[in-house]
């Protein structure tokens, strides 16, 4: 009996926890901490801390009173104008919308921008590669209204993005393996939402 109770309770130690609903996964696979704050209408969570070569962060997907929600990631500890700030923006609707705003950084000061950023969700999903090196990467928006660059899946499909990568080479073992193809149409309308 009591070995019994110990063998459920260390094999409850170890069996991951099995999520509930879609997510939005961060993987920082940068060698620097990176710091995240999750944003929208309603308020700012508390910062997280990704930890570099393997950080992770997960949400279940918030549906705001208004809009959507960008998680804001940076380098540093402070989240005001003099920071550069890369957003992660994700909008449930009939949809979920997501896409990378470089819209708070400028150019150079885009703590990804030396690195490379990759963006994916469910298989058969859009997904959205920002080159290493590359200054004004044509897949985030980098103007307000570069509306090419939101993409979106059915509302059952995780979304991550990784972080100094330009693939995700570590998904399966991180996140395990999305299944459901997006095979409908392209959606109408872009209910994209900042700040
Ligand atoms: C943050 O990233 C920017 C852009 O790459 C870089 O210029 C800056 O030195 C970085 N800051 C820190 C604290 O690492």
């Amino acid at each position: 009996m009591q070995f019994t109770t110990v063998v459920v309770a260390a094999l409850a130690a170890v069996v991951p926890f099995v999520q509930a609903g879609p997510q939005a996964h961060l993987n920082n696979m940068c060698d620097f901490d990176v710091y995240l704050w999750s944003v929208s209408a309603d308020g700012s969570s508390d910062m997280h801390t990704l930890k570099a070569n393997g950080g992770t962060y997960s949400e279940d997907y918030q549906v705001p009173s208004q809009g959507g929600v960008s998680l804001k990631l940076s380098n540093k500890t402070q989240l005001g104008a003099a920071a550069g700030i890369t957003q992660f923006e994700y909008t449930l609707t009939d949809w979920i919308w997501y896409d990378i705003s470089n819209v708070d950084c400028q150019t150079t000061d885009c703590p990804f921008q030396p690195y490379g950023l990759y963006m994916e969700s469910g298989k058969g999903c859009p997904t959205a590669t920002c080159h290493a090196g590359d200054l004004t990467c044509k897949e985030a928006y980098t103007l307000y209204n570069d509306d090419w660059a939101t993409k979106a899946c059915t509302t059952d499909q995780d979304i991550t993005l990784h972080l100094c990568s330009e693939s995700a080479p570590e998904k399966r073992e991180v996140f395990g393996v999305p299944s459901k193809r997006w095979a409908h149409g392209k959606p109408h309308g872009h209910p994209h939402w900042r700040h």
